[in-house]
């Protein structure tokens, strides 16, 4: 049964479509699944680019075999150690005893490490170096903390194709197509926003440092590890994962996300909304906390330069799914955004204590007005919901 694809002259995709996994990392739901990708060069010697996922570790062999028959895989190039590329290694190497493993030393030490391969038969690369398959040529660049510290690129002189690893990947599956130019790509755009901001979104100095080294290549095809290999749309990816890493927003609009036990807090962010709205504010994204996934409103905090929190106190600190949502919006360092807050008590108050630190931590563009309700919402405090929501359409123009 023949599936390989020929994505360039000599140059096959060899990955699998994960249509099974509930959470990527254990943490990231995968409504539309993931792929994950692997590519193997067929020259004199002949290279496979990554490995994939331990659940299709025989789906990735029979590829490979279909498409280079009798003959062994000569190079395995190791462009990220995670587990979703990693964990097929010891299967190639079962399988073609003679493969040279070729990565940095922080690599090489990982494979050693995850997989007790040690230094037989493996090729130590750095910065720059090339290997040189007959015809072709590869070049590896290093692209440390992009997500992980081994984390390098390969380039392929020939077809000028850029073997990027997680770099300008996105969630979701492989249905039939695999090259940009012959699908509808629209189902993706949100998913990279997703994987983007949940994975990598907190090395966002360290991607403008591999953007700005890669800069100098002539790149005609970007073969990722997850996702569509990307001809077409090659400057519209390159632009996102830019303007994501320098955390500018890619949309017009404001989150506004709230967590709410009794629907006093609700009330309140259902005010600030209409204070947006009446601001101008067009793209209103309202997430309750205790409903929207974590990732989903990390892509929007993203993806729109507006954020608008609200919290009760409860057992005298935030709402905890707000707490963790703070938490990780912390962890990821994300810069310039214009900030709102408010929140609710009963009998005394720290939601609103704990956003002001937070918002102060951030160093954000904050909103001069703060609301905090005690109980039900009175009409001082309607009337300053709507002036918050106000306030802060005016900050965004
Ligand atoms: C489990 C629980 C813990 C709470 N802890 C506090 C608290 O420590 N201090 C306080 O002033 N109010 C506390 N409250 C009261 C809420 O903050 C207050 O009723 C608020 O208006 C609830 O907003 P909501 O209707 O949006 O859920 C608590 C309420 C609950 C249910
Ligand atoms: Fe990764
Ligand atoms: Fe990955």
């Amino acid at each position: 049964m023949k599936r390989v694809t020929e994505i360039a002259p000599g140059i096959h995709y060899v990955g699998a479509n994960d249509r099974t996994k509930h959470r990527f990392e254990g943490l990231w739901p995968l409504p539309h699944g993931v792929s994950y990708n692997a590519y193997i060069i067929d020259d004199e010697k002949i290279a496979l680019v990554d490995t994939i996922d331990s659940a299709f570790t025989g789906r990735l062999l029979g590829e490979v075999r279909e498409v280079i028959g009798g003959r062994p895989v000569d190079y395995l190039i190791i462009n990220h150690m995670e587990p979703d590329h990693s964990a097929s290694i010891h299967a190639v190497r079962k399988t073609w005893p003679d493969v040279t493993i070729v990565g940095n030393a922080k690599t090489l030490q990982m494979v050693e490490g995850f997989y007790g391969i040690s230094s037989t038969n493996t090729l130590t690369v750095g910065d720059g170096d090339t290997l040189s398959l007959g015809a072709r040529t590869l070049q590896f660049h290093l692209i440390p903390m992009v997500h992980w510290p081994e984390t390098m690129v390969t380039y392929e002189k020939t077809e000028q194709i850029l073997f990027s690893g997680d770099a300008f990947g996105t969630f979701g599956t492989l249905d039939g197509a695999v090259v940009d130019e012959d699908m509808n790509v629209d189902k993706y755009w949100d998913e990279m926003v997703r994987y983007y901001a949940n994975i990598v979104g907190k090395y966002g100095n360290p991607v403008q440092k591999a953007l700005q080294k890669l800069s100098p290549l002539t790149i005609k095809m970007i073969c990722s590890t997850h996702g569509p290999v990307w001809k077409k749309h090659i400057p519209q990816v390159i632009d996102i994962y830019d303007k994501l890493s320098r955390y500018e927003n890619l949309d017009e609009g404001v989150v506004l996300v709230y967590g709410s036990m009794y629907g006093n807090t609700e009330l309140m962010a259902e005010t600030v909304a209409q204070g947006l709205a009446e601001g101008g504010v067009k793209n209103i994204v309202i997430h309750n906390v205790s409903k929207s996934h974590p990732s989903v409103i990390l892509r929007d905090i993203f993806k729109y330069k507006g954020l608008i929190i609200g919290s009760p106190t409860y057992c005298n600190e935030l709402y905890p799914e707000i707490d963790s949502l703070i938490r990780k919006i912390e962890l990821r360092d994300v810069k310039n955004r214009i900030f709102g807050y408010f929140g609710s008590f009963t009998w005394a108050g720290a939601a609103v204590k704990r956003l002001n630190a937070f918002a102060e931590n951030m160093k954000w563009d904050t909103v001069d007005i703060v609301v905090e309700e005690k109980q039900g919402l009175k009409p001082d405090n309607y009337a300053l919901c709507l002036e918050l929501g106000r306030k802060t359409a005016q900050k965004m123009k």
